[in-house]
């Protein structure tokens, strides 16, 4: 059995192996512990700057069986881990954080908006999708246009299409590889908004300021923070935040995706069991940034103070937008963070930066 809090020198566990573990990895070091990674990836953005690696598959059971011998606790840096994984850790008795539940509800857009519901957390009208014929009955339901998609492993966009009409049913679900499906309605949005929200061992939550994200073809392009909201607008997403940790049991830093609708309601888009790229701009704008405040929670430390001291715009730096890191270093106001991926493709995500200004009445 694992004693909390963990002292430095003692060794935290990650599964994945990307720029959200690289960074994880970071904020873990500084804090005196060492990390030791699982991926497939050879050379990975998180195994050059963690103490260890350990280059295998995911259900690699001599792998899995190595990270829990080193590891004090594991946690994740994505949440689409196989539930045989997650079962396979338990198995061997490792200390796992956030709980097994997020990551199992998270990961399946159906389970993920019913468990919001019956927490009472307001989302988009959906219906399951097994076949053409159950869309069609969602258009039945909700009138067009719905937005399709896949239950299970859609990210920046992908796994998705819009719907105009009900004759296009089956062309849409072939399109989606006849995947178990969700249908959503569309959410009237006057923008994105996200909250980063943290609870620790003890139950202590701790939130950070709301951030305006904006998406382009599915991908987060930018964000925007602390965002500007009314006093209401603020209480409703702290209390839906709450609401959904205190609901998984969480510990850990979770990335909760909102829409902010044109007739005042906030709804729940979905939610992440990990950091966060909304978060991103904590590292330069807040007291505790989101990595350290996750290490912190799983490590059964106290949370951090999560305000905010400057308003940051955060760019995500997509594809070839990375080789311009000569150009944004002559900002002053600028703080750049790459990923140390090496190859550029289009699209991908290679790094960040966070440009920096004066905060204004405390809320951006
Ligand atoms: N029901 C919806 N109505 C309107 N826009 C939506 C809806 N669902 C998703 N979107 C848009 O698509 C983006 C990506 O969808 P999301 O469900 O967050 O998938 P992903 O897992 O790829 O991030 C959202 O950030 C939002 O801009
Ligand atoms: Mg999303």
């Amino acid at each position: 059995m694992t004693a909390f809090p963990l002292p430095p020198g003692s060794t935290i566990g990650i599964l994945g192996g990307g720029q959200l573990g690289r960074m994880l990895a970071m904020a873990a070091a500084r804090l005196g512990f060492d990390c030791v990674i699982l991926t497939p990836e050879i050379d990975s953005p998180a195994s050059r700057v963690a103490a260890h690696t350990l280059v295998a598959a995911y259900d690699d059971r001599g792998a899995l069986a190595e990270l829990a011998r080193r590891s004090q606790v594991i946690t994740f840096e994505f949440e689409n881990v196989p539930a045989a994984v997650v079962a396979e850790l338990s198995r061997l008795g490792a200390e796992v954080a956030p709980p097994t539940r997020a990551l199992a509800v998270s990961q399946d857009r159906l389970e993920e908006k019913s468990f919001l519901n019956s927490a009472g957390i307001g989302t988009v009208g959906f219906a399951r999708v097994d076949s053409e014929a159950d869309l069609k009955a969602a258009f039945q339901r909700f009138g067009p246009p719905l937005l399709l998609k896949t239950r299970q492993g859609g990210y920046d966009g992908k796994g998705q299409i819009w719907v105009e009409k009900a004759d296009q049913s089956a062309a849409a679900f072939d399109a989606l590889g006849r995947r178990p499906c969700i249908a959503e309605t569309p959410a009237a949005f006057k923008r994105e908004v996200a909250v980063i929200a943290a609870r620790g061992r003890d139950g202590e939550i701790a939130l950070y300021p709301l951030t305006e994200s904006h998406h382009e073809n599915g991908i987060l392009r930018r964000t925007s923070a602390p965002a500007q909201g009314t006093p209401k607008l603020f209480a409703d997403a702290e209390k839906i935040a709450a609401t959904l940790l205190s609901a998984l049991g969480y510990v850990g830093v979770l990335g909760l995706e909102l829409f902010d609708l044109n007739d005042g309601r906030l709804l729940v888009n979905e939610f992440a069991p990990r950091v966060h790229n909304t978060g991103h701009w904590t590292l330069d704008g807040c007291e505790v940034d989101q990595f350290e405040q996750h290490i912190r929670a799983v490590a059964g430390w106290p949370l951090g103070p999560t305000a905010a001291h400057h308003h940051v715009e955060m760019t995500n730096l997509l594809g070839d937008e990375a080789l311009t890191w000569a150009k944004l270093a002559r900002e002053p106001e600028t703080r750049i963070w790459l990923y140390g991926k090496r190859a550029p493709q289009p699209g991908r995500k290679m790094g960040h930066v966070n440009r920096l200004s004066p905060l204004q009445d405390g809320r951006g």
